[in-house]
């Protein structure tokens, strides 16, 4: 069972696509363990993006991400890192697969609604950064004999 950080970016909170986003992850299987609309401050957005912030695109970058609220939210699943990656499909949304959130939602490179952890190490650094351990809240769905055999 794996753990991993989703942002709704603020396009997404500002183009009225909560609702939209939260069922496709329900839908898929995967559990939402923890959940927070918040703002992004300049220095969250330097530590969460640490290995951008030499990029000529990073002001920008902070300027979208600082520029209205997000909905950050952790996510239990098995795989769920890769799963919510491919879920979301590449970077950019024009290049990002149709079926994809981004190839489906977005036009754009920087505007693409939805951040997902890229490896176990960045999505234990980042749900630090984002929530403290006692806002993670641990359950199993009475639904879980349903979405996946007991072996798996
Ligand atoms: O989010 P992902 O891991 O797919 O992409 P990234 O290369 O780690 O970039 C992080 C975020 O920076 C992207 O999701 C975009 O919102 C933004 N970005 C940008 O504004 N301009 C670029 N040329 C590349 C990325
Ligand atoms: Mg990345």
């Amino acid at each position: 069972m794996q753990r991993t950080l989703i942002l709704l970016k603020p396009d997404a909170v500002q183009r009225r696509m909560m609702g939209r986003l939260v069922t496709r992850f329900e839908d898929k299987g995967l559990n939402f363990v923890a959940m927070k609309l918040m703002r992004v401050t300049p220095e969250l957005a330097k530590q969460h993006y640490a290995e951008h912030i030499e990029k000529g695109w990073y002001p920008t970058l902070e300027a979208f991400i600082t520029g209205g609220p997000v909905l950050a939210a952790v996510l239990e699943g098995l795989e769920a890192i890769t799963v919510v990656r491919d879920m979301l499909g590449a970077t950019s949304g024009l290049a990002a697969a149709p079926g994809t959130i981004r190839g489906d939602y977005s036009s754009s490179r920087q505007m693409n609604l939805v951040h997902g952890s890229d490896g176990p190490e960045a999505a234990e650094r980042e749900i630090a950064l984002y929530f403290q351990a006692s806002e993670l809240c641990d359950h199993t769905p009475t639904i879980v004999p349903w979405l996946r055999a007991a072996d798996e």
